[in-house]
């Protein structure tokens, strides 16, 4: 399955986009374990999501999905998830992955968690460590990547962790193990990252305290089902703002996007660079902040992106840096080595698909320049990963004739109706090859 895609007017419309992964994973995650019921509403339906669904399920967990977009979780409880009947397999997530290895080193029983070619060659160093130092037994593959066998039954410890890398996804494992473990576990962060996990866990009833980056959670503590609704997920209205950004004369409205502070960087970023977007109607949705996103194109101009803002826009540099290749000048990337094992080495794979397209990228370790210029037409390989293939999308909306995109299918996993989006605010993104 390719994308094509062709020189496109995007101009004035409101839109939506899909829900939020992040939150999504977590509300089928704690709204399981938790005593009653959960409802979510705005759940991404995409397929890292329904990994997860799949997971919790296998579990022995009853959730009912009355529509595409709403759940309704029986919760079983902190000690109530049974033995699966077989590996769970949880596709591309990374964030399934982590968060489950946590969850499960809590339980009674053994379980193996396993992926996709992309899954299972990302690391999981750095979750057994602190897991085992919690009285956890993981084993994995060589090179310490999955699957992961876990041996339940054994009784975990808090720990006072300092996270070696910002991530979201070893705190959150810790915190989902901290609720099994006797004592407080306490993770310090090197920069702060998505507080998803804190945020549903306080509105479930359980404290969780953050000082200065510093998490503290005491073991043992019961959930309590609730509401949980989800926002747009930013992330993927980061490819729909780019696309207007770079429209000739643009005006979108994205309406009901999660702004929580710790994913906003990407607005942070893209303002920097000149990009005329305001965040209008604030509110909160349950514990989330959530707005509208109005966007009208701009001239964007390179600039160095201060590193302190990479954890909180983690997963936007790919269309970052097709933000930077559309401006004047050259904007400088540092700090930015996590990106090499993501779904894809995410540095790597922008620049290659950059240069098809006649930019000039250089690249670092952990880092790179780009300077802007004029997309071609061309044809560009995805990788497998859903935001390289979004993100050169987003390019091809501008480049000087016709960019194929190859192997997009793994935009199912976190924008499923990527194209009938695009569609909408009028840019030319068409699927081929795929079932229909
Ligand atoms: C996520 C955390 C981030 C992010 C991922 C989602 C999460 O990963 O890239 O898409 O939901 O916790 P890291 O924790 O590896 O940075």
């Amino acid at each position: 399955m390719h994308f094509e895609v062709s020189p496109s007017r995007v101009g004035a419309a409101t839109v939506t986009v899909p829900g939020d992964k992040s939150v999504s994973h977590r509300a089928l995650m704690l709204g399981s374990i938790a005593n009653g019921q959960t409802t979510v509403s705005g759940f991404l339906a995409g397929e890292d999501c329904l990994a997860t669904l799949a997971a919790m399920r296998a579990l022995g967990v009853e959730i009912k999905q009355p529509s595409d977009t709403q759940m309704s979780i029986s919760g079983v409880g902190l000690r109530g998830l049974r033995a699966p009947a077989a590996e769970l397999d949880l596709g591309n997530s990374g964030t399934a992955m982590r968060l489950m290895a946590g969850l499960l080193s809590g339980q009674s029983f053994n379980s193996v968690l396993t992926g996709d070619a992309s899954l299972n060659g990302r690391p999981m160093g750095r979750i057994i460590k602190p897991l085992t130092m919690m009285g956890a037994a993981i084993e994995s593959s060589c090179n310490e990547t999955p699957p992961l066998q876990i041996t339940g039954g054994l009784g975990l410890q808090g720990i006072n962790y300092p996270l070696p890398m910002a991530s979201a996804q070893v705190k959150s494992a810790l915190l989902l193990a901290g609720l099994y473990a006797k004592g407080d576990t306490v993770v310090t962060e090197p920069a702060v990252t998505r507080d998803h996990t804190e945020r549903m866990l306080r509105s479930m009833g359980v404290t969780v305290e953050s000082n200065n980056g510093v998490i503290t959670l005491s073991g043992e503590q019961e959930l309590e089902g609730c509401d949980v609704r989800v926002p747009a997920d930013l992330s993927s209205a980061a490819f729909v703002m780019l696309a207007a950004i770079l429209a000739e004369s643009a005006n979108l409205l994205i309406t009901n996007v999660g702004v929580n502070p710790t994913r906003t960087g990407v607005i942070d970023i893209l303002q920097e660079m000149g990009a005329d977007i305001s965040v209008e109607n604030p509110q909160l949705l349950g514990n989330e902040p959530v707005a509208d996103i109005r966007v009208r194109s701009s001239e964007l101009v390179g600039c160095a992106v201060d590193p302190a803002l990479v954890s909180l826009a983690i997963d936007e540099f790919p269309v970052l840096f097709v933000a930077a290749a559309a401006a004047s000048g050259e904007t400088t990337f540092s700090g930015i080595g996590e990106l090499r094992v993501k779904e894809s080495d995410r540095i790597a794979a922008m620049a290659s698909g950059l240069r098809a397209l006649g930019i000039t990228v250089d690249e670092s370790p952990d880092g790179a320049v780009v300077h802007g210029g004029r997309f071609s037409a061309g044809t560009v390989q995805s990788h497998g990963d859903h935001r390289i293939a979004m993100s050169l999308a987003i390019a091809g909306s501008i480049a000087s004739g016709p960019v194929r995109i190859d192997d997009v299918a793994a935009v199912n996993t976190s924008f499923p109706g990527f194209c009938a989006t695009m569609s909408e605010i009028g840019a030319d993104v068409h699927e081929v090859g795929g079932e229909g």
